[in-house]
């Protein structure tokens, strides 16, 4: 069945290729650092996706063994073949396959906004940390604040006036109140909850390569093909977005918020 968490055939490929560096690498090093003060010798990655985030750990954490997981089959596929230095392996964060206590930092980036039961992850994350363990989250924040992804939103709006698909502010900027955030993580059981808004600069060869990601590797694309001809939407949404963004190169700020709590 395809959902808002589905990444089948190509998308990883394009969602790495066409997303990965503007959107999602400049936070990889930033978790790598936040990863590495806690020096954690076992270290889970949740929602790892194409590993853009996991290469960092690797990196930081050159001692650690690193589990890399995804719901995807297609993305723990794509990433194994890709970033060595990670076991990786297929989880739903709902449900770990991990036994109690077996990690010693818990890290995901930008996945928990996928997870339908958010509080039900949480505990997941705090039963399988050892004592003393952390977490380590990075979540999207408000899609106004993020000049790519808002002329994403805007571009499809302008295509598709009349039933605008809306699963980029829904899902993926749609887990950014903090009062909610806190009060999830805390019904999982987690303590010492830490909250940091972090802004990043993205940097895109052309507006055409962000639609590109969006539209064909993000679940965004199940949406549109519901609607029309998917390359006709695709390349409208392109147009719509150099309209609000300019002719490439381009550049941006990327607004997200960082989140660490401690297993109690
Ligand atoms: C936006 S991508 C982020 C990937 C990667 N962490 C990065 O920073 O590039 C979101 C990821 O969440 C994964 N995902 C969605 N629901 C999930 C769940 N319930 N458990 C684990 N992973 C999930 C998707 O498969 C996808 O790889």
């Amino acid at each position: 069945m395809i959902t808002d968490s589905s990444w089948v055939d190509s998308m990883p490929d394009v969602y790495d290729r066409c997303l990965g560096p503007s959107l999602f690498a400049p936070f990889g090093a930033h978790l790598g650092a936040a990863a590495a003060a806690f020096a954690p010798v076992r270290v889970l990655e949740l929602a790892a996706g194409t590993g853009i985030a996991t290469r960092e750990l690797v990196r930081a954490l050159p001692s650690a063994s690193i589990a890399a997981t995804d719901l995807n089959p297609s993305m723990v596929a794509w990433a194994a073949s890709r970033v060595p230095g990670a076991t990786w392996g297929q989880a739903d964060a709902q449900a770990l396959p991990m036994p109690d206590g077996s990690f010693d930092l818990v890290v995901c980036q930008f996945g928990a906004m996928f997870f339908a039961d958010k509080p039900a992850a949480f505990a997941e994350m705090a039963r399988v940390l050892a004592p003393g363990g952390h977490v380590v989250l990075v979540v999207w924040d408000r899609v106004e604040l993020s000049p790519f992804p808002r002329a994403l939103v805007e571009g499809v709006r302008a295509v598709l006036p009349e039933n605008p698909p809306d699963f980029v502010a829904r899902v993926p900027h749609g887990y950014n109140d903090l009062a909610q955030v806190k009060s999830d993580i805390e019904a999982g059981g987690l303590v010492d909850v830490a909250i940091d808004r972090v802004v990043m600069r993205g940097t895109a060869s052309s507006a055409d390569q962000l639609a590109e990601g969006f539209c064909m590797g993000t679940p965004l694309r199940f949406d549109l093909e519901q609607r029309g001809d998917l390359a006709a939407l695709r390349d409208a949404v392109a147009g719509e977005m150099t309209a609000r963004l300019g002719q490439g190169p381009i550049e941006g700020d990327l607004a997200a918020i960082q989140i660490t709590a401690a297993r109690r």
